[in-house]
């Protein structure tokens, strides 16, 4: 009988279960028993593990987070014994192969891994859809209605109290949330990483929807954007941490149209965070991530490790490891320029 580990890494986002469920109805269809890993690399090297059945994951396909739990520890960047032990735990199960659920970063440790002998597929999630070699990443979807439905709420203030309206949306490298939920939204203005913030662009956008007589204007920010001719990225650091949670671009943006603008307008700012990690998958993601679930077990029964499962011009591929770690894939130029087009025409 094949045995294959899976495990959750990085960031937790909706869908996860799924490709856990999928990866488990699939093994089982062919007599494959899979070992849960819990808490990421960080769990395989500590040994902590529990087996999965068709019991134990047929309820899970709609619930968010992770039942293995997630952490983006990388042992083998920090810890030589900790790499070691993750190699040996992979080896005292017997196992034919290891699943790796997780974003980029994972993918880069995952890349690791397999260079250590350890047979990795991986499956791309995160709700940022910037993993390389995919056109998209479980989680995403479900990110972009959140924070759609956020816009469509903020807006019955922003337009009966004639408020500029600035909503902070996640997106650590690239603006993909930002972009297509400011589309879904009907934003005025979307700014994204992928482009420096313009501060008398936005000024002069905001009084000339004025001089038309809308008074209100919604703002998407992805949390990543950087001002024009700075460097800067806004958020804090827990202590001991040297990864920084992104936060406050929406207020810097508030500040300096204050500067430019002194109590002339309204202005609001509405940071939507976790909210869109959060809760039950979509029905696109738990589809998604199910077929991710069962194509990873097929590239590992079939010995096509090496790759992440991924989807290209709607066709569930495989691309290679070395092709995505270490990359990050930024919102389409043609996708950016309709999502201004729309902006300026809303
Ligand atoms: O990578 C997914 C993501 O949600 C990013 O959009 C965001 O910057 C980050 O995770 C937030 O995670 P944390 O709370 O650990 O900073």
């Amino acid at each position: 009988m094949a045995a294959i580990g899976i495990m959750t890494c990085g960031g937790d986002c909706p869908g996860l279960n799924a490709a856990i469920r999928g990866a488990v109805f699939r093994a089982s269809e062919l007599d494959t028993s899979v070992l849960g890993i819990k808490d990421g690399f960080e769990g395989l090297a500590e040994d902590r593990t529990v087996p999965l059945t068709k019991a134990n994951t047929r309820d899970i396909l709609s619930r968010g987070g992770s039942i293995l739990g997630c952490s983006g520890e990388n042992p083998f960047r920090d810890d030589p014994a900790a790499a070691d032990a993750v190699v040996a735990t992979f080896h005292k199960h017997k196992l034919d192969g290891l699943i790796v659920i997780g974003g980029n970063s994972s993918m880069a440790t995952a890349l690791r891994a397999e260079e250590r002998g350890i047979s990795v597929v991986g499956i791309p999630k995160t709700i940022d859809n910037d993993v390389e070699g995919t056109d998209i990443t479980i989680g995403f979807d479900t990110a972009v209605a959140t924070a759609a439905e956020a816009i469509d709420r903020l807006r019955t203030t922003a337009e009966s109290h004639d408020r500029v309206m600035i909503i902070e949306t996640m997106g650590r490298d690239f603006g993909w949330i930002a972009v297509a939920a400011g589309i879904a939204g009907g934003a005025n203005i979307i700014l994204t990483p992928e482009e420096p913030i313009d501060v008398p662009a936005v000024v002069r956008t905001v009084k000339s929807r004025q001089e038309q007589g809308l008074d209100f204007t919604i703002i998407v920010i992805g949390e990543g954007a950087r001002f024009k001719g700075e460097d800067r990225q806004y958020g804090s650091h827990l202590p001991g941490e040297r990864y920084m949670h992104l936060s406050g671009v929406g207020a810097a943006l508030a500040d300096r149209l204050e500067e430019q603008e002194p109590l002339r307008w309204k202005l609001t700012v509405s940071v939507i965070g976790h909210l869109q990690r959060g809760g039950s998958p979509s029905a696109a993601d738990r589809i998604l991530a199910s077929r991710f679930g069962v194509r990873a077990v097929d590239a590992v029964l079939n010995g096509a490790h090496g790759n992440i499962v991924a989807v290209r011009n709607g066709q569930i591929t495989l691309t290679p490891l070395t092709e995505v770690a270490g990359k990050l894939k930024a919102v389409e130029p043609g996708l950016l320029s309709d999502a201004h087009t729309f902006a300026a025409t809303t």
